[in-house]
């Protein structure tokens, strides 16, 4: 009678510590996957040099929104709420970006942020946007909407 009730004891403890391990696992893996720079490496240097010319005031920031929902459509892929379709492990680098990571704001600079408007990410779905769509000018101003979605 003891012998059973133990067991599944046991096999619930090992159920629980698996449970609480996997979390954290998954999530650093997908993390990794996010914060891996996108810039190709011999680029890198130089895109963390540039930055905004332009302040991020209200009326810039709006600016820039209406380009995100407007001509430039990426409201079409990175949602209204910016989120995305979420980062989902082993899908990372498939969907679109979630703008309301904070880590992932943190880890880009600027200039990098710029390159890929202009380049697109390497071997993703994200596009360049300039100058076919956008001017520089108006990528700044939709970055600084893209970094608006890292405020509280
Ligand atoms: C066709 C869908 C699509 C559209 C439209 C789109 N994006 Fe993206 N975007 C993506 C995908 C997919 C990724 C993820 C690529 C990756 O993991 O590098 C991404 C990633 C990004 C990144 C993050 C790259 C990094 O360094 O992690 C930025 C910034 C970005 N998009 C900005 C924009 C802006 C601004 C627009 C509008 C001008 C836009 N995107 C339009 C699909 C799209």
């Amino acid at each position: 009678m003891m012998m059973p009730c133990y067991r599944y004891w046991v096999l619930l403890g090992l159920f629980i510590m698996v449970m609480i391990g996997q979390g954290p696992i998954v999530a650093s893996a997908t993390e990794s996957a996010v914060l891996k720079p996108r810039v190709p490496a011999d680029k890198i240097d130089e895109a963390r040099t540039w930055s905004n010319p332009f302040e991020a005031t209200p009326e810039n920031i709006n600016k820039g929104q209406a380009l995100f929902h407007g001509k430039a459509f990426c409201v079409t892929c990175h949602g209204k709420d910016g989120k995305g379709l979420g980062d989902i492990p082993g899908l990372v680098g498939k969907l679109p970006r979630n703008f309301t990571d904070k880590i992932w704001q943190a880890a880009r600079t600027d200039g990098e942020l710029i390159w890929i408007l202009k380049n697109g990410s390497p071997g993703t779905d994200m596009a360049s946007f300039v100058p076919l769509v956008l001017t520089e000018e108006e990528a700044w101003h939709v970055l600084l909407y893209v970094r608006s979605f890292g405020q509280p």
